[in-house]
């Protein structure tokens, strides 16, 4: 493949706290660069803006925020970047991103009240992502890595709550098994992001949930 022609694609990795994303967006990051692609990481939320702050602060349980302000707080977070992932796209750099809208929707609608259509208006209009992989994960595994039920949502009752929520959404995406090897996971998601980085050309970036 052709390095620098055409627009970069917009890759998502979502799935459980513990899915092994962030392990899985750093090899992905690092094997497409040792080919000399175009590449950048990004990750959501991103706790580092004035939204990421607060974001950070509640999700380590040190502020009660309301339930849907924290929602569009969380989105907020991903419209403050818009402008500059379509500057890098057009660029033709690859985006490979940490979790998105889907995030905020299965994580916000598992809360009592908050309906998965509500849930989705707000990121209505970002960058439409080329791939979406989901780490799938059992929440009983998830839970028995490393570090869970340090912050804010890292308990199994709602991560299944979130699983199911994911799944109502996962028709299009890539579903693959992350139970397998680090190496073969990576593997698998390698060859996913290739043949749409391939895809991609010059078409137009689309709108989420438009
Ligand atoms: P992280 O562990 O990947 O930094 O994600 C932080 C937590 O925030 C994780 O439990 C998922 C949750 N989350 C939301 O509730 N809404 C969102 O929009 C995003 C991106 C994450």
């Amino acid at each position: 493949m052709a390095v620098g022609s055409g627009r970069g694609a917009l890759i998502i990795l979502e799935g459980l706290d513990r899915s092994g994303k962030t392990t899985q967006c750093k090899k992905l990051l690092e094997s497409l660069r040792s080919h000399q692609h175009k590449v950048k990481l990004i990750k959501f939320p991103d706790r580092t803006t004035e939204t990421g702050k607060m974001i950070d602060s509640y999700l380590k349980q040190n502020m009660k925020i309301d339930d849907r302000a924290i929602h569009l707080l969380f989105s907020a977070n991903r419209w403050e970047k818009r402008l500059e992932m379509l500057k890098d796209l057009e660029q033709g750099i690859t985006l490979i991103v940490d979790r998105y809208a889907f995030s905020g929707v299965a994580f916000s609608s598992a809360k009592k009240g908050l309906e998965l259509e509500w849930c989705k208006c707000p990121d209505r209009g970002l960058p439409k992502p080329d791939l979406v992989i989901f780490l799938n994960v059992s929440s009983s595994d998830a839970a028995s890595r490393g570090g869970y039920g340090e912050e804010r949502y890292e308990n199994t009752e709602f991560q299944k709550t979130v699983a199911n929520n994911f799944k109502r959404m996962w028709d299009e995406w890539k579903v693959i098994d992350a139970g397998g090897s680090i190496d073969d996971v990576h593997q698998t998601i390698l060859n996913y992001v290739k043949s749409t980085m391939q895809s991609v050309d010059d078409k137009p970036i689309g709108e989420l949930w438009i």
